[in-house]
């Protein structure tokens, strides 16, 4: 009996913490969707380079029927996306496994609600459902100015891929997945260096004029998630065009610029007939946005907010 009662608290304790805004982001609760990995369909799967995770996306009913027939996603439509760090697999180290989750991510087609994000609710969740740091409204804005570079998807990203063995056997399912990323090529201007934020001015190579400056809605709004995200993208810029590529806030506070590295003292190994360049990243990033304990925050405060790190880019 007294156990009953223990476990009864317990249990309403539980539900009390589930019930708190910590847990709630523009209306959506991880726990309402939990059963998305089972009874949505996966849609899609992809390996950031940047963060080594491997990214899962899933679609409902609704959204996956939108996203097959390339039309406009209705009220109701619902994506997830479930992303993994990876670890060598220590029966086979050459493997890499998918560990722990580091987030989850909720889109939600609901016109009438979400007005200023064109239709969509996004929610994004640590991987024990709490919502993460930040204010919600900034991160919302931050999610929807990314997502605008595919606006002509209705801001979805994703597109189905084909798994079946018959499409392998009647076409390339791979390579009409590539083509269909061609259609949104987000646009850079370039930029002369007196007119970047004087921070980053002092960290780029010399000899340099202009910058590939990258135009757009991201520059409205950008949160630390999105200086990390956009970072392939703005390496395969820097590589192309053979200069420093950026993301820079339209009040220059925060900003990520990206370029070859000039002393190579970093390796950077490529699977074979591929090459991979050594970069540098500049950032500076918005210090009161993430999850600082206050000591790490001063001291970033006190020396150069200024982050610099080293990273591999493939070709
Ligand atoms: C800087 C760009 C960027 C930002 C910021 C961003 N996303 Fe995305 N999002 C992507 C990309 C690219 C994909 C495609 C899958 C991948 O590469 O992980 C994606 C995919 C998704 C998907 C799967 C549906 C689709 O469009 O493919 C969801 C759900 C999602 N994001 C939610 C969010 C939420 C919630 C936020 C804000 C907390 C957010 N995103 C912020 C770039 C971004």
């Amino acid at each position: 009996m007294r156990l009953g009662v223990c476990l009864a608290l317990l249990f309403s304790t539980w539900a009390l913490a589930r019930t708190d805004s910590n847990y709630e982001m523009n209306g959506y609760r991880l726990e309402a969707y939990k059963s998305f990995p089972i009874e949505w369909s996966l849609v899609t799967v992809r390996y950031r380079q940047d963060s080594g995770e491997f990214r899962f996306v899933y679609a409902n009913p609704a959204a996956l029927k939108a996203l097959k027939m390339k039309e406009p996603f209705p009220d109701g439509a619902a994506f997830a996306k479930t992303a993994y760090f990876l670890e060598s697999d220590p029966d086979f180290t050459s493997s890499l496994v998918p560990q722990k989750v580091s987030r989850f991510q909720l889109m939600i087609k609901d016109s009438k609600k979400h007005t200023s994000t064109n239709g969509w609710g996004y929610a994004l969740f640590e991987p024990d459902g709490k919502v993460g740091s930040g204010d919600p409204k900034k991160i919302t804005l931050s999610c929807h100015a990314c997502h605008q570079i595919v606006a002509q998807k209705d801001f979805v990203f994703s597109t189905f891929l084909d798994r079946s063995v018959e499409s392998s056997l009647n076409d390339n399912a791979v390579a009409k997945f590539v083509r269909s990323f061609v259609v949104s090529k987000p646009e850079f201007e370039d930029r002369l260096i007196a007119d970047l934020p004087n921070s980053l001015q002092a960290h780029l190579p010399g000899k340099i004029l202009t910058v590939r400056s990258l135009k757009g809605a991201l520059t409205k709004s950008i949160f630390s998630g999105s200086l990390n995200e956009i970072r392939p993208l703005l390496a395969k810029e820097a590589l192309r065009a053979y200069s420093p590529a950026a993301l820079i806030s339209d009040d220059k506070k925060q900003f990520t610029a990206v370029f070859r590295d000039q002393d190579h003292s970093k390796k950077c190994p490529a699977p074979q007939g591929r090459l991979s360049f050594a970069m540098v990243a500049v950032t500076a990033f918005d210090v009161n946005e993430i999850n600082l304990s206050k000591q790490e925050r001063e001291t970033i405060l006190k020396n150069d907010p200024v982050r610099i790190e080293k990273f591999c880019s493939l070709e």
